[in-house]
């Protein structure tokens, strides 16, 4: 019998190795990793560079507090607000941990307590991300939520109504990962930042899957119409190593102030090195270009999937959903048994998170094999 809580349904695999889009189980056998530990592993297993930075690193200091300046946070947080409106960071160790700072900074910022978030979308698990969630089976059983969270439809344009003086904040993912691969329509994005202007209400975008260069860009955001105050990164930003982080406006600088906000591990030594390694692999234009590019190839060739398999692909950069008429838990199975590591969103979305240092013929690998596993399931 395990000794674990049995919070995570878990395949029987268990993975030892990585190196690049490929991972090894116990029994020897090889995967081509397209989940990439959930959007975590962005440079891919074990870059060299992060793990030459890291290993130096580990020879020299671990851990040493927030007591003490670090000219290594200034560094990352220096690559995160490059040539951006957003310029003060608070490092954190996950998600939901920068989510929980832009929660209690947009209170004591905005002092009102009305939240507007969306139906699909995920925050994270605490009381104030379960409340922010806008899916009832993350909060079922926990009683009285964290009050004034109100979940609007996501990509429709009356709900935009909703925002009035009494808003704090307006609370979204440019592409709802959990949810199921959901990307904000352009128009809509736009009518919602004019809205928000209106009433002077802030916006905060969650960009934990999406940040980080997986769309094709440093953040999702830059590819749309908004404008954040707030957003709020982690899973890629450390190539697996534990780190989270709040970016906001100068302005919120007169808000978190000494006391107001903390985290013991928040921007250590290790995580900095970390995501300094990776920010700088991932963040150059011709990166992002090539993922840009990488991503469309992808959708161009899964859009010959058989449609009556497949109900729409999208995405953007090399975040992908592959939306199916049924359940994906057997043909996440199958893709298993072939070699291919991928994650559902939702019941019937397959989710697509490959390296974004992934070559065309590891793309095309994954290609062939989700192809003829589609393939063999229409013939059955
Ligand atoms: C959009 C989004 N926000 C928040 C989280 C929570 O992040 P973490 O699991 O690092 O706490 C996730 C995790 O999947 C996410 O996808």
């Amino acid at each position: 019998m395990s000794a674990l809580l049995p919070t995570y349904q878990r395949h029987d695999i268990e993975l030892i190795e990585g190196s690049g889009s490929f991972v090894t189980d116990t029994k020897g056998q090889s995967y081509l990793d397209f989940t990439m530990g959930i959007a975590v592993c962005n440079t891919g297993h074990r870059h060299p560079f992060v793990q030459q930075r890291v290993t130096e690193q580990l020879g020299k200091l671990w851990h040493t507090s927030n007591l003490f300046i670090s000219s290594k946070q200034e560094r990352v947080a220096e690559l995160l607000t490059k040539d951006s409106h957003l310029s003060h960071v608070f490092f954190c160790n996950s998600g939901t941990e920068a989510n929980e700072g832009a929660f209690k900074l947009i209170r004591k910022w905005t002092q009102k307590t009305e939240i507007l978030t969306f139906s699909q979308s995920f925050h994270g698990r605490t009381f104030a991300m379960m409340g922010a969630t806008g899916q009832e089976k993350i909060k079922d059983g926990f009683g009285s939520m964290v009050p004034d969270f109100k979940h609007l439809t996501f990509n429709d344009f009356e709900s935009l109504d909703m925002i009035s003086e009494q808003t704090a904040a307006v609370w979204l993912e440019v592409i709802q990962g959990e949810g199921g691969v959901i990307p904000a329509e352009h128009e809509w994005l736009q009518a919602l930042m004019e809205q928000t202007k209106k009433y002077d209400v802030k916006v905060v975008v969650d960009e934990v899957q999406t940040g980080i260069g997986r769309t094709g860009s440093r953040y999702a955001f830059e590819q749309t119409p908004l404008k954040p105050d707030i957003i709020t990164v982690a899973k890629g930003l450390g190539s697996g190593f534990p780190v989270g982080a709040l970016i906001t406006t100068a302005e919120a600088a007169t808000v978190f102030t000494p006391g107001t906000h903390g985290s013991t591990f928040g921007g250590n030594p290790l995580a900095m090195t970390a995501a300094e390694a990776t920010l700088e692999l991932l963040l150059p234009d011709e990166q992002m270009q090539q993922v840009q590019n990488k991503g469309k190839y992808l959708m161009a060739q899964l859009s010959e999937l058989p449609g009556t398999m497949v109900r729409e692909v999208r995405g953007r950069g090399l975040m992908i959903g592959i939306e199916c008429h049924q359940a994906v838990a057997p043909l996440i199975q199958a893709l298993q048994q072939t070699g291919l590591l991928v994650v559902s969103a939702g019941p019937n979305v397959i989710r697509l998170l490959p390296s974004l240092f992934v070559t065309e013929s590891e793309l095309d690998l994954a290609i062939e094999k989700i192809k003829s596993v589609c393939q063999q399931e229409v013939m059955m």
